[in-house]
């Protein structure tokens, strides 16, 4: 019997995330490379979704899941911990920023956000400030799609049918320069202008009823890869102190090296309260998320109820987190955040030489390997192309017919208006994978807007 190359998803018994495509079948990855069966190769340059920061066969990685399940795949943290747990715990707090001395591990981003919202929660109850209830965050971030986190995510599309579910958040403004920084502001004039929002927010809701404000430092997936303008995170901070408001940045998509540091806030020069991550951290080769917290919230825990009321069954997960730790050794000893930074600028400048001046390309933006370019249907106007059209759809058709993966995503405005590409390749790309980036990119983008 002929195998199948490809499935129709209507024949298919899996509850696909689309219930009307055709799926390529995945047989085997190759550096940054996907391969399918019928012997397709597709260059990865959005690792999934910024996730396969190592490719997709380190042996590395490979080995040492192979050698933990030699030992033993999974044991449940309520009753035993594990070597490679402690070990990446450690190797986590060794490398992140100042202040944070504890790691919960959980299975992924979603997990990682809801685990921190209920830690802030909690964490208020156990020093006497039961009052504090409510969380602050901002339009057009991604937080992931369990219930806590979509409300705290302003990405109104995504939340839009699940309302009537979700607590009860607060959102202002993202810093969002390309549409909103005013012609006579500088960027730091526009960064503390949005920022001060936040205090505006506080001072509304009552100064002492806020539990954090919740941020992406780079935005990801709903607004096509937006940095902070300088400054605007510095503010974020002071203002946080001055109303004993927690800082949960969210790196589940920036962090872990994907922007030139282990941790995007670093290049904020913030330090946050609690500090999520996923995606990167094991590369893909196991799914794991984990939320980072500073020793005064673990402290607050330790000496009050002793418990954190919370926990999953895959928690801690011995193989995944030996899958972690071996990802965040090769990252290490091969250098890997210098070739993010070196491939990253290689990129964006070689993007900005083929799209810098094209009439449907409106801003390209980004950090290291993580970047994105915001299509427009006029440049001068900055006039998005009309939703219906899904533009984003398009280009991902016809990057994949290219043989190219990346991640294009529609409502980057306000959730419905505007289109974006992210780009988040692997960090073990080379000169050529940028080139065959580009030159594939170019030929989608040309086939979709015609
Ligand atoms: C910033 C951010 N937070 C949380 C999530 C949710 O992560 P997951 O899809 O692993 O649940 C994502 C996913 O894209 C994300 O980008």
């Amino acid at each position: 019997m002929q195998k199948a190359t490809a499935v129709d998803v209507t024949n298919s018994r899996i509850f696909h995330r689309q219930t009307r495509s055709v799926l390529p079948i995945v047989a085997h990855g190759d550096g940054p490379y996907v391969v399918d069966t019928n012997g397709r190769r597709y260059l990865d340059a959005s690792g999934g979704a910024a996730v396969s920061c190592l490719g997709h066969n380190h042996p590395s990685v490979i080995e040492a899941i192979k050698q933990q399940l030699d030992r033993i795949p999974y044991a449940h943290t309520a009753f035993v911990t594990s070597e490679p747990a402690e070990q990446l715990a450690d190797v986590l707090v060794s490398v992140a920023p100042e202040g944070m001395e504890r790691v919960y591990f959980v299975s992924g981003g979603s997990e990682a956000v809801e685990t921190a919202l209920k830690l802030a929660r909690q964490y208020f109850v156990e020093i006497g400030q039961p009052q504090r209830r409510h969380f602050i965050a901002r339009r057009q971030s991604y937080h992931g799609n369990t219930l806590g986190a979509l409300a705290v995510g302003g990405n109104q599309w995504r939340r839009q049918q699940f309302e009537p579910l979700l607590i009860e958040t607060h959102h202002i403004s993202a810093c969002y320069s390309y549409r909103d920084q005013q012609k006579t502001e500088s960027d730091e004039q526009y960064g503390l202008r949005v920022a001060d929002e936040l205090q505006q927010k506080i001072e509304e809701l009552g100064p002492d009823s806020v539990i954090a404000f919740v941020a992406e430092p780079v935005v990801g997936a709903t607004a096509g890869v937006l940095p902070a303008a300088p400054g605007y995170f510095k503010r974020v901070r002071e203002i946080c102190d001055r109303y004993g408001v927690l800082l949960i940045l969210d790196e589940v998509m920036c962090g872990m090296g994907r922007t030139g540091t282990l941790f995007a806030c670093e290049q904020e020069g913030v330090n946050p309260d609690l500090v999520t991550v996923a995606k990167g951290l094991a590369a893909g080769y196991q799914p794991i998320g984990a939320l980072l917290a500073s020793g005064r919230i673990y402290d607050a825990i330790r000496d009050g109820s002793g418990f954190f009321q919370h926990g999953h069954t895959f928690m801690g997960h011995p193989t995944v987190c030996a899958a972690a730790l071996a990802t965040q050794n090769v990252i290490r000893e091969e250098n890997l955040l210098d070739n993010v930074k070196q491939q990253g600028a290689a990129l964006m400048h070689a993007l900005q030489h083929q799209f810098g001046q094209h009439p449907h390309v409106g801003d390209i933006r980004g950090r290291g390997l993580f970047i994105g370019m915001e299509l427009v249907a006029d440049r001068e106007t900055k006039a998005p192309f009309d939703p219906t059209l899904a533009v984003h759809a398009a280009i991902k058709r016809e990057a994949m017919t290219a043989g190219l993966m990346c991640y294009p995503m529609g409502g980057t405005i306000d959730g419905r208006r505007g289109n974006h590409i992210l780009i988040a390749p692997p960090f073990i790309i080379d000169e050529t994978h940028v080139e065959e980036i580009v030159t594939k990119l170019n030929t989608a983008i040309s086939a979709a807007i015609t």
